[in-house]
């Protein structure tokens, strides 16, 4: 979201501030990010964070290293806080929901980023109508280059929108989409951290097949993914644009295209995304009835 070209520092400066107390319910790998983001973008300060988990060891190291506010007790962050971000894993989100309920109040905004998990889910756990906000994140969030999509219930105010959209950008860029699209959200972006990986992957054994060092091989093949995609995304041009720019007549790069396609490279990967979305839809369905 007219991100292009603009430094971390440039895109914080930009946030809205928030300024009101944030729990984040499941200090894990998504949680914590996300805490790192808000606190870094400055959109609430620290000591209006309470970090709550499971995991007292984690939440020390937290309180140590970001000066925010921890608790392992549910109740109490419901209580002291206004923002409540859901970043427990989806089979302890019932069990979660359970215990908030006792201390929600109607002006709670509840922030999801439980994969599967249904708005209509949450609200009818937490029996009261409140604005619910899901999301679909990504790992990338962790070193502030996420991709995640966000998506208002019903009862979501436009501040309410304006708050949950600045958590993600302050880790990210962030699309707003409906409910419906998060499957297919989840099958490009969710997963495709996955897919990327197994591309550098391979691009490494090219490399070390044709002779170069693992090290070298590895240093070349991940600059190569993340210049590509840092030129798509500052140039704002097409990728087939940028892919002719660098595809000479007779060259070694449409030999390489020109095998690429006959193995499906493209068809490949449309097939992936589309797979991987209809799994998303069937272990939501599964996930919504319990
Ligand atoms: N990782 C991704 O790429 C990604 C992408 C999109 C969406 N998501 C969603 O993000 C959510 C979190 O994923 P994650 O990778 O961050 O998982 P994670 O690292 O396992 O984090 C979950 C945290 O919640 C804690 N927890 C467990 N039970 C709890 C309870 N009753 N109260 C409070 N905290 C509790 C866990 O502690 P213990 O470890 O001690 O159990 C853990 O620290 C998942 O629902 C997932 O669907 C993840």
């Amino acid at each position: 979201m007219q991100t292009k070209g603009k430094s971390v520092a440039q895109k914080h400066d930009e946030h809205h501030h928030i300024n009101k107390p944030i729990a984040i319910l499941g200090a894990g790998n998504m949680g914590s990010a996300l805490l790192k983001g808000i606190i870094n973008a400055k959109l609430t300060p620290p000591n209006k964070i309470i970090a709550c988990d499971v995991n007292t060891e984690k939440l020390q190291t937290l309180s140590a290293e970001w000066k925010v506010r921890t608790t392992p007790d549910i109740r109490k962050a419901v209580q002291e806080s206004e923002i409540l971000l859901l970043c427990v894993k989806p089979q302890t989100l019932s069990k979660v929901l359970k215990v908030m309920k006792e201390s929600i109040r109607p002006g709670h905004l509840v922030i999801s980023i439980v994969a599967g998990m249904r708005i209509s889910f949450i609200q009818q756990m937490l029996g009261t109508d409140l604005g619910i906000v899901r999301t679909m994140p990504n790992i990338a969030a962790t070193v502030d280059e996420g991709a995640a999509a966000v998506a208002f219930g019903m009862s979501v105010t436009a501040e309410q929108q304006k708050i949950a959209t600045s958590i993600f950008e302050a880790v990210g860029e962030v699309v707003v989409v409906t409910e419906d699209q998060l499957d297919a959200v989840t099958g490009l972006s969710g997963s495709g951290p996955a897919y990327i990986y197994m591309v550098i992957e391979a691009l490494i054994d090219g490399g070390v097949k044709m002779g170069l060092s693992r090290d070298i091989s590895t240093k070349l093949a991940i600059q190569t993914v993340l210049g590509s995609a840092t030129l798509a995304k500052s140039s704002g041009l097409h990728p087939a644009i940028l892919r002719d720019q660098v595809t000479t007549p007779g060259g070694t790069t449409i030999n390489a295209i020109h095998e690429l396609e006959s193995h499906g490279l493209r068809s490949m990967l449309i097939d992936a995304v589309a797979t991987a979305t209809r799994r998303s839809e069937e272990l939501s369905k599964l996930m919504n009835n319990l």
